[in-house]
């Protein structure tokens, strides 16, 4: 292929002396992705990254109308709703991927887990992943509560008092995100200012450095495949890899649009703190797993409170998640070892059957 810059016309001529585009081409035409039975899930990174970008665009859209106090928020969501062209298709847009984002971070997640990506040297490349999966749940959290609806009202009620169960901050970390002892309309500030400010700042800061670390590294091949003695075919990444990535791209979308125009996201009715809580509140589905395992914990497990045993079991859980690259020392090693592969299949099973359990069991409270 000709390489020479009179290729290109006088713009990117006049860019390239100004912000060196042809590096970025050399980058691009450098980089190549390996081919293998398991590269389907090198596409779920890109749909999750996708994804995040509907978010920030919808987000700014729904920020034109939204006001966030406990007052005005609820009717100033049912005035976009009802007033606003395609308002209610903007906001089902952004509730939507949401979800779809969260899900296929999991499915991210756990392709990365079990293909064992943060071996050497992608261990920075992990850490930044699972600050990227607390955002991610922090962003549901605390975007769930904005619309002030009464489900919201009351999951973030029983989330908030779940932060309160921790030993020795928890009192402490329960005030600071419900700004007091209730969930009122200072929680509602906090919360949004969390949802708009601190999120997407630490959501760039952790993604430019993930990102960076990707283009760094390059994709990993799975060990099994690294340890065979026969050749390693790749493709180009461009143009041959980033076609096949918009095609997830498009996938998301489609499955986006058609959730989000046939089935519009709802508003429900206006918190009312002074109700009695409505039966069988749930939280959303990515956190049932865990508000399940605290329901089925006995109220005393060994003389301490089951609540507790669960709020720090999870801490402990979240930890374990975090340090898994420098447990995993056989893989670390390039020696084949199956108890971390079988540890994902575990917490993946179990994370499956509590929020199935979740959602077909009838709730009596
Ligand atoms: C907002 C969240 C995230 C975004 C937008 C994102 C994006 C990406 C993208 C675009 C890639 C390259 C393509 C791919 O492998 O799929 C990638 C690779 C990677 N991600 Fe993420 N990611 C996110 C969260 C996570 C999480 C939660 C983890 C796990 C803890 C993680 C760990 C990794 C690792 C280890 C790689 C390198 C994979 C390899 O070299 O084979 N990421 N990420």
């Amino acid at each position: 292929m000709d390489d020479s810059p009179t290729r290109h016309g006088r713009l990117w001529n006049w860019l390239d002396l100004r912000v060196g585009l042809s590096e970025l081409e050399k980058l691009a035409r450098k980089k190549e992705i390996p081919v293998h039975r398991h590269s389907i899930w090198y596409y779920f990174g890109g749909m999750t990254l996708f994804l995040f970008l509907v978010q920030v665009a919808t987000g700014i859209l729904l920020l034109l109308y939204y006001r966030p106090s406990a007052e005005e928020a609820y009717e100033s969501v049912q005035f976009l709703m009802a007033e606003v062209e395609f308002g209610w298709l903007i906001r089902s847009i952004h509730a939507w991927a949401s979800n779809l984002m969260i899900f296929t971070l999991f499915v991210h997640l756990f392709s990365v887990w079990l293909l064992k990506a943060y071996r050497p040297p992608r261990e920075v490349t992990w850490l930044s992943g699972i600050g990227l999966m607390a955002i991610a749940m922090g962003f549901g959290f605390t975007g769930y509560l904005l619309p002030w609806n009464e489900l919201s009202y009351f999951a973030t009620k029983v989330g908030t008092e779940i932060t309160g169960v921790l030993p020795l901050a928890g009192a402490f970390l329960r005030r600071l995100l419900r700004g007091g002892d209730e969930v009122t309309g200072a929680t509602l500030t906090r919360f949004y200012g969390i949802h708009v400010a601190v999120l997407p700042a630490l959501t760039v800061l952790l993604l430019g450095l993930h990102l960076f670390l990707v283009q760094r590294h390059g994709m990993s091949v799975p060990p099994r495949v690294e340890r065979r003695n026969a050749p390693k075919p790749v493709m180009p990444f461009f143009p041959n890899f980033l076609l096949r990535d918009l095609v997830g791209w498009l996938s998301a979308l489609a499955v986006l649009a058609a959730l989000a125009a046939y089935f519009p996201w709802e508003l429900g009715k206006k918190a009312d703190p002074f109700a009695p809580a409505p039966i069988g509140i749930k939280p959303e589905w990515y956190f049932m797993f865990m508000f399940k395992t605290l329901k089925y914990l006995p109220s005393y497990v060994l003389g301490v409170e089951g609540e507790v045993v669960g709020v720090v079991g999870f801490g402990l859980g979240g930890l374990f998640l975090l340090l898994i690259p420098f447990l995993d020392r056989r893989t670390a090693r390039g020696e084949p070892g199956r108890l971390f592969t079988w540890i994902g299949v575990v917490v993946l099973l179990y994370m499956l059957v509590l929020t199935w359990l979740g959602y077909t069991e009838t709730p009596t409270q």
